[in-house]
């Protein structure tokens, strides 16, 4: 199976007060952990950065595309990168830097086994409930709820089909399960964890130097 990634880092990173994935976590950018890690189990990568450029010098042989005002659309902006031969594609956000190469294998194994789409993720630990303003609907039974993480690995020829008709959503298994495509979960990591507000950089830090 051929296999390629795409990592997106075209975000403005609005929450965090900065492109983020250009931070540094212990001297490295976070884009470029996401780049190493996918280089590791890839043919190829797409790295997605920002219209306006990359302020970092990355590393790695990696194709270079300009991103989009969304998430999907840089993604898109990345799959026309990707050859056509291409069997499964891995999209992974720059904004987690501890993303495992087992988690990678996961997604990858799950597709390779006859899924259209993979994609780890992780119980709650917090009640959910739905708001309307400040006022409690109703609250949701965690038991049947997950929280999903990147890299989410599918099979090219659907994600390509799921991004057609430019749909939008926060992330790819969405529009993949919106065109009746079979996503699986595969086990996630908690550590994975997305670099959203400056206390995450923080977080993440710990979490680096946090083996198992
Ligand atoms: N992303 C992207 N292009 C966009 C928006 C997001 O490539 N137009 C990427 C981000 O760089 C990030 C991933 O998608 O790696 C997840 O997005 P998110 O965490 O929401 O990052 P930002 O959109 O940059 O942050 P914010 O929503 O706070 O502005
Ligand atoms: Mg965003």
């Amino acid at each position: 199976m051929r296999t390629w990634a795409v990592v997106v880092a075209a975000g403005s990173g609005s929450r965090f007060g900065a492109p983020k994935q250009f931070a540094e976590l212990d001297g490295k950018p976070l884009v470029q952990y996401a780049i190493d890690a996918a280089l590791e189990c890839c043919e190829g990568v797409v790295v997605v950065i920002p219209p306006e450029g990359c302020p970092v010098e990355l590393s790695g042989d990696v194709r270079i595309r300009s991103g989009g005002g969304s998430r999907s659309e840089s993604v898109r902006a990345g799959l026309e990168a990707v050859p056509e031969d291409a069997d499964i594609v891995v999209l992974h956000d720059a904004a987690r830097p501890l993303a495992s190469q087992s988690l990678f294998r996961k997604v990858v194994q799950a597709v390779t086994d006859g899924a259209d789409g993979a994609t780890p993720a992780v119980l709650l630990s917090d009640t959910v409930k739905e708001i309307d303003g400040d006022v409690v609907v109703s609250t949701l039974d965690r038991e049947r709820l997950v929280a999903v993480q990147t890299p989410q690995a599918f099979r090219h020829d659907i994600l390509r089909q799921a991004h057609a008709d430019a749909a939008e959503a926060t992330d790819d298994a969405a529009l993949v399960e919106r065109i009746g495509g079979k996503v699986v979960v595969v086990v996630g990591d908690p550590r994975n964890l997305k670099v959203t507000r400056p206390e995450d950089l923080h977080v993440a830090q710990l979490l680096a130097r946090y083996d198992d």
